[in-house]
């Protein structure tokens, strides 16, 4: 069979996953601001588009009044070149006057920007979530800071935050330079290897919001997204004190079973599962991989056929990505399985 004949069964597979993907994420749309940080930059953008629309509408206008007045010529005549000749005094006034409203709107475009600026720099930072958010190829790592050791936790790929508090994200990289972006909450910060950055924002309204890496970074650039849950603040605290838990411990033989898959197999070289001996963190902590709703940064829906397939073959899912295919009889993967689902 050639490529050309397999095209359009790779396609269908890969709008198989996509539409699955679009049905569990919703879409990342800047121009519907959920927080305060958000609406400021909305702000901005809708009077910067204004402006330049204005601007547009005053240089088609002009353009289309020289084409009217220009003097219309036939073929069969000579050129008339007379005008050049003569100095054309009567411009001079609409330029300088063209110049000075350009000079004057950019004026108030800087100053809009500084203003904005300022207010988002602005939001009130008292009892804020800290969370130290690393960038990977391709998945984001968050930690949840505390003053207190034992209160922190580690989870990836989709972070929670209580509605209408403050969230202080510290940025860092493990490798190259990714940028953390959730339209709806805020705009684009850069995560740059050897240097923390520091992004702050509120939720107001409690929902899922879908952010994505914002800056080109490889293979699967494109496969690194992230969805921010903004949970009223009581849900918010029942959630952070399931995942301070360390993982439920076995409880059937089929979950026992699938428990030594994983020490046994290549996952506990790169996985953390809180409260067992497997402690790397090479890859996404997955103490509670059963309380995400995605798979692998935002790539495929986390139910047990797609985690079942993406452990034996993420090479399909996502090229290029440091998790090797593991393979695994059917009897293991089953195990397996029934022990990744307690993981909640
Ligand atoms: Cu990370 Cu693009």
């Amino acid at each position: 069979m050639t490529v050309r004949a397999l095209l359009p069964l790779m396609l269908l597979g890969v709008s198989g996953i996509a539409a699955a993907a679009v049905a569990t994420i919703p879409a990342q749309n800047a121009l519907q601001p959920h927080g305060v940080q958000a609406a400021e930059i909305h702000d901005l953008w809708r009077l910067t588009l204004l402006i330049c629309t204005l601007v547009f509408a005053a240089v088609f206008a002009a353009f289309l009044y020289a084409i009217w007045r220009a003097p219309h010529s036939k073929v069969q005549l000579a050129p008339d070149l007379t005008s050049l000749d003569q100095s054309e005094p009567r411009l001079r006034r609409p330029v300088i006057v063209g110049v000075a409203i350009s000079a004057l709107l950019l004026i108030v475009l800087i100053v809009a920007d500084f203003v904005t600026e300022r207010r988002l720099s602005r939001l009130p930072l008292k009892d804020a979530v800290t969370i130290e958010v690393t960038g990977h190829m391709w998945w984001w790592g968050a930690r949840y800071l505390d003053d207190e050791p034992s209160r922190m936790f580690s989870t990836a790929n989709e972070v929670h935050v209580p509605a209408g508090k403050p969230v202080i994200l510290k940025l860092n990289s493990a490798d190259v330079i990714h940028s953390f972006w959730a339209p709806s909450l805020h705009g684009k910060k850069d995560l740059i290897p050897g240097r923390t950055s520091l992004l702050q924002f509120r939720v107001d309204k409690p929902g899922v919001y879908r952010g994505q890496c914002a800056e080109f970074c490889g293979l699967e650039h494109a496969m690194m997204a992230f969805t921010v849950v903004a949970d009223p603040p009581a849900q918010y605290e029942a959630w952070a004190a399931r995942q301070r838990l360390p993982a439920p411990d076995p409880m059937t033989d089929l979950q026992k079973a699938g428990q030594a898959v994983f020490m046994r197999s290549t996952c506990v070289m790169c996985h953390t599962i809180g409260g067992t001996e497997a402690g790397a963190r090479l890859g996404p902590d997955l103490t509670h991989l059963a309380s995400r709703s995605m798979l692998a940064s935002g790539t495929l829906p986390n139910t047990p056929q797609y985690l079942a397939a993406w452990i034996l073959d993420p090479q399909r899912f996502k090229k290029g990505s440091n998790m090797p295919a593991t393979p695994l009889s059917a009897g293991d993967l089953n195990a397996l399985m029934a022990y990744l689902e307690t993981l909640k």
